[in-house]
């Protein structure tokens, strides 16, 4: 639960934005298409900043259960909202979400989403709004059982998620679900080249911020409570970084020694690219991502730290004459566009705006990658392919269409600790390996070292 939504909800009056109209303004941007996170960089600066993150805070919370909170509203509207009159929908999902998942009393949310329709300039529909949510509070019980006699609505996923996610792990898929619904936990990387991870664990609680140690990464610390980053001693100069548990395996796995060349094909925003410096000293390290403002925020990473790399702005898929493209690897990481389905606890906007047909194209997008790369690599080489997906179309699959197509690779087997064998890979699953859903698998070109 955000402390924000513990405090009473202070009514900001006609002159400042409401954040429960900003919340209902960045969902229907999301439902047009865009990212959550670009609809957040664009709230009104005028926002005070415990507004701005009760807004956040709805805005998360919403696409986390959209689709359930529309089936509820749906079964209390006689008929649905005409597209301009769209902003009293999402104005009845904000609501719906504050009486069912949050902390902000009923009458508060009730009269809040009430007076939403006069700041949305349609007071007319303030009886229908306080009509549906009072029905909602009462019936609560029944409605729920009724929309979740669905599972895949119970899990607010789109059906053909929730079928794909349960066919993949059918033996874990229960506890995937219900680790994809909840809220992230904050997760800290150590620079060990620094600092013990238990020393600096030490440091955090004289703090006052309580965290305990990933069960089976070696370098992760899990914060009990999201903190400014700020609070945290040491971020300033990269001793500490934020970043899943399961995003700081790819420099173990890439088995990385000083002095390598390395390229970082899909480097934004620069995570990996960071842990890969810090674990191994004097990398001759090129990074690489196709957007970029994206990449600046590769430097903006690399600069807290005082880590240097070369930093490109290129297509991986196009090596063609570019100077990075001439040389040859001693590891290639390519951390590929997917579908983005195993961090859907840290961006749930990513369950109403994936498709099912967006696989196809991703998968093809990751194969030309990969195939591009591939050339580069060093005689004794590793190149470790890694998605934050959780389905074998880009992950196993996507290794098996490869070793086809490169009958000379050489798949090397990865430890499950954390995670479990997939095909010639290894899949970390949220709810299980307290990590997002990450996929890696390891690639050997053969020939000396
Ligand atoms: C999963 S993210 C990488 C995350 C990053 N490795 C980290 O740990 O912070 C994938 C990145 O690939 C980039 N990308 C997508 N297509 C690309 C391409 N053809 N060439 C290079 N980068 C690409 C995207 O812009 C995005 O930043």
């Amino acid at each position: 639960m955000s402390p924000t939504l513990l405090m009473p909800i202070r009514f900001t009056g006609p002159h400042l934005p409401d954040p429960r109209l900003v919340a209902v303004g960045n969902l229907l941007a999301v439902l047009d298409g865009s990212s959550l996170d670009d609809a957040l960089a664009k709230m009104p600066p005028s926002l005070a900043e415990r507004d701005r993150a009760l807004a956040a805070e709805l805005s998360y919370g919403v696409c986390r259960w959209h689709a359930r909170l529309d089936a509820l509203i749906g079964l209390l509207l006689r008929k649905p909202f005409k597209r301009k009159d769209r902003d009293l929908g999402a104005l009845l999902l904000v609501g719906a979400y504050q009486l069912l998942h949050s902390r902000v009393p009923p009458h508060a949310a009730l009269s809040t989403t009430v007076e939403g329709t006069r700041g949305l300039g349609k007071g007319w529909a303030s009886q229908l709004v306080n009509g549906v949510l009072r029905r909602l509070q009462r019936e609560s019980g029944s409605l729920t059982a009724r929309v979740d006699a669905d599972p895949a609505l119970r899990f607010a996923l789109p059906n053909w998620l929730y079928r794909s996610i349960r066919d993949a792990w059918p033996a874990q898929h229960q506890s995937v679900l219900e680790g994809l619904q909840a809220r992230p936990v904050m997760a800290l990387r150590v620079d060990l080249s620094r600092v013990e991870r238990d020393v600096y664990l030490q440091r955090l609680l004289v703090d006052g911020i309580a965290a305990r140690v990933h069960p089976s990464v070696p370098s992760a610390l899990l914060l009990s409570e999201p903190v400014a980053v700020e609070r945290l001693p040491g971020f300033g100069d990269g001793e500490v970084s934020v970043q899943d548990a399961g995003a700081q395996l790819a420099g173990s796995l890439l088995d990385l020694r000083p002095g390598q060349r390395v390229l970082d094909a899909c480097a934004a925003p620069g995570g990996k690219t960071l842990e890969l410096l810090q674990r191994a000293p004097d990398l001759r390290l090129t990074a690489l991502d196709i957007d970029s403002d994206r990449l600046r925020r590769v430097a903006d990473n690399l600069a807290r730290a005082g880590c240097r790399a070369e930093l490109q702005v290129a297509d991986a898929s196009d090596p063609g004459g570019a100077d990075w493209g001439k040389r040859r690897y001693d590891r290639i990481l390519v951390d590929a566009p997917c579908s983005a389905t195993g961090v859907l606890r840290r961006h749930p906007d990513i369950r109403l705006l994936r498709r099912a047909s967006d696989l196809a194209a991703l998968a093809c997008r990751q194969a030309a990658i990969l195939d591009a790369l591939w050339p580069l690599l060093a005689p004794g080489g590793r190149l470790l392919y890694a998605t934050c997906s959780l389905l074998a179309q880009e992950n196993a699959r996507q290794i098996d269409g490869f070793c086809e197509r490169h009958p000379e690779a050489r798949v090397l087997e990865l430890p499950t600790k954390p995670g479990i064998r997939a095909g010639g890979g290894v899949q970390l699953l949220p709810g299980v390996d307290e990590t997002d859903g990450f996929f890696y698998a390891a690639l050997l070109r053969a020939g000396a070292s």
